[in-house]
């Protein structure tokens, strides 16, 4: 067993050693202060970000942070929590986030699934965004996607009543598969574009859905309503 309690090959990423570029390792070292938040949250009592009384908006594996940082320069009035297991991503959403002046954003760096169901207490979100996971297209991998039943089941504990979930991806079985597994259960609805929460609507395009265009693959999408 790992020290995430479940064992390496059923977890979403496996642990790699990225290559960190000079301007990231540095925005780690000067910026972890200001936007970076223990796993533990034993710097969330420094922290008014939970307490505020805004909307609060989670990116679960924002990669290299495109529509995390999009996002929080369009709706500055909404707090955004990102969570990402590798640093060279997170270097370049500190950076940014400095360049754009943000106060409203903060990161983890840990295991989503760790984190949102072992640690994450009393805390909801009013929409999540889980955007182009990591398909684990082989069959002997599914077990590893991060879209299961288990995982649905943790972020109806973190989403607020009303608030929305969504989920895209360009892997065909894993779209219909995740949405099987929302649909399934009574917590959740499929809401139309025109209810979608106003951040869903305006997500820029990411070097991942442009690449999967490029390679035809089609992108599909949708929102979950959490309703009980
Ligand atoms: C294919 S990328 C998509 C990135 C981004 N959401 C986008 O749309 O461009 C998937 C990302 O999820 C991250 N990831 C995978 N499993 C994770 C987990 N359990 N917790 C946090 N991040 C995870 C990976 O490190 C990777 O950066």
């Amino acid at each position: 067993m790992s020290l995430l309690g479940r064992e390496a090959g059923t977890r979403s990423f496996v642990i790699r050693n990225g290559r960190i570029t000079r301007s990231q390792k540095k925005a780690l070292e000067e910026l972890s202060d200001s936007y970076l938040l223990e796993e533990d949250l034993t710097s969330l009592n420094k922290s008014t970000f939970f307490q505020e009384n805004k909307d609060l908006v989670l990116d679960i594996g924002f990669g290299s942070g495109e529509s995390l940082i999009h996002l929080a320069t369009n709706f500055r009035e909404k707090n955004f929590l990102g969570i990402e297991v590798y640093l060279s991503g997170i270097g370049g959403v500190l950076r940014n986030a400095k360049e754009e002046n943000l106060t409203n954003i903060k990161i983890i760096n840990g295991d989503a699934e760790d984190f949102l169901t072992n640690k994450l207490k009393g805390i909801a979100f009013s929409s999540i965004l889980c955007l182009f996971p990591d398909p684990w297209p082989k069959k002997r991998h599914h077990k590893r996607r991060l879209i299961k039943e288990d995982f649905v089941h943790t972020l109806k504990t973190v989403t607020k009543l009303n608030g929305q979930v969504m989920f895209k991806s360009d892997w065909q079985d894993y779209f219909d598969s995740a949405e099987e597994i929302f649909l399934k259960s009574d917590s959740w609805e499929e809401v139309n574009e025109h209810e979608y929460n106003e951040e869903f609507k305006k997500l820029p395009q990411t070097r991942f859905e442009r690449k999967a265009i490029r390679e035809g693959r089609r992108i599909n999408y949708s929102v979950f309503k959490r309703i009980g």
